[in-house]
C-alpha cells in the first residue's frame, strides 16, 4: 500500500472527536463512546443545489451524499491536507470524472482518489484493500471515470500553491451486488448476502448503534442438493461450534473492521426478528458475514443510532480490554 494523505481530523474537529482518540482515558469507554455520538455533529453536509465551491475554511473535512460539481480553488500556499468523503445509497457505488485539474507537483501538490474511506491511519474497507484502490494525480488529471467498488470513497487533496485546484462531478450508480457497506446516519436496515461467493461482506455504521436481526438465513440453503429447509432458530457462538457460516456482530475503534471486537456470532434460519437488539457501544458498529461459498447466506439487520441512555446497558464496549 502505498503512502497515504493522513487526514488527522483530530485537527479538524476539535473537541468531538478529540475525545475517541485519546486511547483509554480513564474509563474512557462510556465517555468516548458518549462523545462519538456527536463525532460528525460538526460537519458540514452540502445543500441541494449540485454545483458548488469547496468553502477551503468550512470544508476541508466534508461529506456529501450529494451528486453533482465539485469545485475546489487553493485559498494559500499551506500545504493543508483535505478531503471530500463521499456516500451514496447501500446500493450505489461513487462515480468521480475529474473535469478540470491544475495542481503543480511541486511541493507536494496532489490529489488522490481512494476507492473506500481512510479515517486516522485507519481504511475501508481493509480486506480488500489493493493498490488499485488508489490513483494519484498532479499536473495531469485522471482522464478516466473513477469507480468504487462500494458506496463509499473519498478524494484527498493537498494543493500548496495558491489560485490552483480542481473540479469533478461526482454520480451515484447502480451497484447489483454489494457486499461492503457503509451506513452513515445510522438509521435503517439492511440485507447483507453473499450472493453464493466465498469471502467476507461487511456492513459498518459510523456511529454507535443497536442493531436487531430482523432475518436469518445464515449456513443453511445450501448451493445444491437440499430441499427442506428447517427453521432451526438463532444459534449463536457460532465459531465457537465451528460452523463456518456465521455473521459477526460487534464494533470496532475506527474504520478497520478487520479488528472488530465480536459480541456474538449467529448463523441458522430464523424468519423471525430477534427480541432484542444489541446495543454496540464502540466507534464504529460492524456486522460481517462470513461465508463458505457453500450456501446463500443473508441477514437483514436494523440499525438506530445508540442513545446515551443506552450506554450503560450496552453489550458491547469497545476499547475496555485495552483499559
Ligand atoms: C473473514 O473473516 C474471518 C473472521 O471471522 C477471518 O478469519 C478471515 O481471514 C476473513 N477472510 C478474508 C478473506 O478477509
Amino acid at each position: 500500500m502505498r503512502a497515504f494523505l493522513y487526514i488527522v481530523v483530530v485537527a479538524l474537529a476539535s473537541d468531538a472527536v478529540r475525545c475517541l482518540y485519546l486511547p483509554g482515558a480513564e474509563f474512557g469507554g462510556l465517555r468516548n463512546s458518549a462523545s462519538s455520538l456527536s463525532r460528525f455533529a460538526r460537519v458540514r453536509r452540502l445543500p441541494r443545489p449540485s454545483h458548488r465551491v469547496i468553502d477551503p475554511n468550512e470544508d476541508c473535512f466534508l461529506v456529501t451524499s450529494d451528486e453533482g460539481e465539485l469545485f475546489f480553488k487553493s485559498p494559500s500556499d499551506e500545504p493543508t491536507v483535505c478531503g471530500i468523503y463521499m456516500i451514496a445509497e447501500p446500493d450505489k457505488k461513487i462515480e468521480v470524472v475529474f473535469n478540470y485539474l491544475d495542481v503543480p507537483c511541486d511541493n507536494g501538490g496532489l490529489v488522490a482518489w481512494i476507492d473506500g474511506w481512510e479515517l486516522n491511519g485507519q481504511v475501508w474497507p481493509a480486506d480488500s484493500w489493493d493498490d488499485d484502490r488508489l490513483v494519484e494525480s498532479c499536473d495531469k488529471r485522471p482522464n478516466r471515470k473513477l469507480v468504487s467498488r462500494q458506496n463509499a470513497a473519498l478524494i484527498q487533496y493537498r494543493v500548496p500553491a495558491q489560485g490552483k485546484g480542481f473540479a469533478v462531478t461526482i454520480r451515484h450508480v447502480r451497484n447489483a451486488r454489494p457486499c461492503n457497506v457503509m451506513l452513515f446516519g445510522t438509521e435503517g436496515v439492511f440485507t447483507l448476502r453473499n450472493h453464493g461467493e466465498t469471502g467476507n461482506c461487511t456492513l459498518i455504521t459510523v456511529s454507535p448503534s443497536t442493531v436487531q436481526v430482523l432475518d436469518l438465513n445464515v449456513g443453511q440453503t445450501a448451493k445444491k442438493g437440499r430441499l427442506l429447509e428447517l427453521e432451526t432458530g438463532t444459534i449463536h457462538h457460532c465459531t465457537k461450534r465451528g460452523l463456518p457460516d456465521h455473521v459477526d456482530i460487534g464494533g470496532a475503534s475506527g474504520l478497520d473492521h478487520t479488528k472488530m471486537e465480536v459480541f456474538d456470532s449467529l448463523c441458522g434460519l430464523d424468519s423471525n426478528e430477534a427480541r432484542r437488539a444489541s446495543l454496540i457501544a464502540c466507534e464504529d458498529t460492524v456486522a460481517r458475514l462470513v461465508s463458505s461459498g457453500k450456501y446463500h447466506n443473508s441477514i437483514t439487520l436494523a440499525f438506530t443510532p445508540l442513545s446515551l441512555d443506552d450506554i450503560e446497558h450496552a453489550d458491547l464496549i469497545c476499547g475496555l480490554n485495552d483499559l
